[in-house]
């Protein structure tokens, strides 16, 4: 019963989609278990960009079944956009599926999600504003609407007042909002989204494992990353969901034993969008180096990634958080033009060495890197396609990277195109 999960190890921009897009090859499914449309995925086949936001990175193989598993928090609006975007540009979307029970988000989450940043201030998280916070609270506090409520017009109607006679309030009192109408949103939801959507709407536990039963190999894509996770990311400062490589199994219902493969993603550096701690964080000209070079822009915001160098202890934990059995290291070539580069091994904090993750937040933020600074080997390597193609100094690097992580690393990426990328070890 051969799954793989992969997942971001740092905060997010990894590189997942590519990865996803590489091994979807060999695979039969690919599952999206958490997240909603804050992810941005970005493909990039034979020159032409493909950048995803609720639909698996799978989909672009017309063999493959994309599934959006019960994890996810599904705009329908957006979902349906994602769909016609691919059909326009050729892409077969017809063996999509969606599971019923995932979550929606309305329009009011999107709202609330603006409404409550803007309240936070300066304290705010830099969200997305995709509405992905309150979603998933009304799930918690089982006020949440779900796919399969769009097939029942009385119950969609009936839930949307009760939820709505809740947020209402607080739209009206809190931040002096108008409040929704719960039957003009029900008409316009299912008028301009239940067709489209209900086909896709699927028992989506039953056909994964149908699907692992009969030994296909099932993949499981992550969407944001272990340092945004609601548990083991630097909380506040983290999405509202489980991206670690657990979060596959109640995102999608299968067992941790199904799983037997768990491939990390970490950049050669560090990128982080939003607020919230980061030891290795740059703000000289190498940082805006990394920025320029490796177009650190969201892919769905715009917004300018903060940079950093590869941070060895933050990548140590990340492999004992997901229980990683290999790790892909992506964007080796934004690097290339770098006399030097760096791996912070461990945190000096309170002037003692630190080679673990320290436990309190507080001990984060005043953390200074301990950096092992290697030569650079100022070479392109955009074109390298395998280890012997790779100078001795970026052998070197990936070598001590390796040593410092503790797990071997598998897969080089070295540009953003499929081909290019390279196995290593
Ligand atoms: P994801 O959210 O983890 O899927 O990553 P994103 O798609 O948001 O961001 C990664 C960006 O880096 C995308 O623009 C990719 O096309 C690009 N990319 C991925 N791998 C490489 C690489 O090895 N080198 C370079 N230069 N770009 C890469
Ligand atoms: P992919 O899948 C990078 C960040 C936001 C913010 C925090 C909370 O492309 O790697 P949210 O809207 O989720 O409530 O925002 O999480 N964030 C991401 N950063 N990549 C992502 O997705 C992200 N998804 C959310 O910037 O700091
Ligand atoms: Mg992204």
């Amino acid at each position: 019963m051969p799954a793989t999960v992969v997942v971001g190890t740092q905060w997010g921009d990894e590189g997942k989609g590519k990865f996803t897009d590489l091994l979807a090859k060999d695979m039969s499914m690919v599952v999206r278990y958490q997240g909603g449309h804050n992810a941005g995925h970005t493909l990039v086949v034979d020159g032409e960009k493909f950048a995803l936001q609720l639909i698996p990175s799978g989909v672009l193989y017309p063999y493959i079944v994309p599934v959006i598993g019960n994890g996810v928090v599904v705009d329908p609006f957006v979902l349906l956009a994602e769909m016609k975007m691919l059909q326009r540009r050729g892409v077969d979307t017809s063996n999509l599926k969606v599971s019923g029970n995932a979550h929606l988000i309305m329009p009011y989450h999107q709202q609330l999600d603006a409404l409550h940043e803007r309240h936070l201030g300066k304290a705010k998280l830099g969200t997305t504003k995709r509405g992905i916070g309150p979603a998933y609270s009304d799930k918690s506090m089982r006020l949440g609407i779900r796919v399969q409520d769009m097939l029942d017009e009385d119950i969609f109607a009936e839930k949307l007042h009760t939820v709505l006679s809740h947020t209402n309030k607080v739209l009206t009192k809190v931040f002096n909002r108008l409040p929704v109408d719960p039957d003009k949103l029900a008409e316009k939801v299912l008028s301009e989204c239940l067709d489209g959507i209900k086909p896709l709407i699927t028992d989506t536990v039953n056909l994964i494992h149908d699907s692992l039963e009969a030994g296909q190999h099932v993949l499981f894509e992550g969407a944001q990353a272990t340092f945004l996770d609601l548990d083991h990311g630097t909380y506040p400062f983290v999405t509202s969901s489980n991206p670690t490589a657990g979060g596959a199994c109640p995102g999608a219902g299968i067992g941790p034993r199904h799983i037997d493969r768990i491939l990390g993603i970490s950049k050669a550096y560090v990128t982080r969008v939003g607020a919230g701690p980061f030891p290795t964080e740059l703000f000289d000209l190498d940082g805006d180096r990394m920025v320029d070079i490796g177009a650190e822009y969201g892919t769905n915001t715009g917004r300018r990634r903060r940079p950093g160098w590869v941070d060895a202890v933050m990548l140590r934990h990340a492999v004992r958080i997901n229980s990683l059995s290999e790790m892909a290291i992506t964007k080796l070539d934004v690097l290339d033009t770098f006399e030097t580069v760096k791996i912070c091994v461990a945190y000096e904090i309170d002037g003692q060495r630190v080679e673990k993750l320290p436990y309190h937040q507080s001990d984060l933020h005043r953390a200074t890197p301990i950096y092992e600074e290697l030569p650079g080997w100022q070479q392109d390597l955009t074109a390298a396609t395998q280890a012997s193609d790779l100078p001795p100094n970026a052998v070197t690097y990936l070598r001590i990277l390796e040593e410092q992580i503790g797990i071997p690393i598998t897969l080089v990426s070295t540009g953003p195109g499929r081909q290019q990328f390279l196995n290593w070890n």
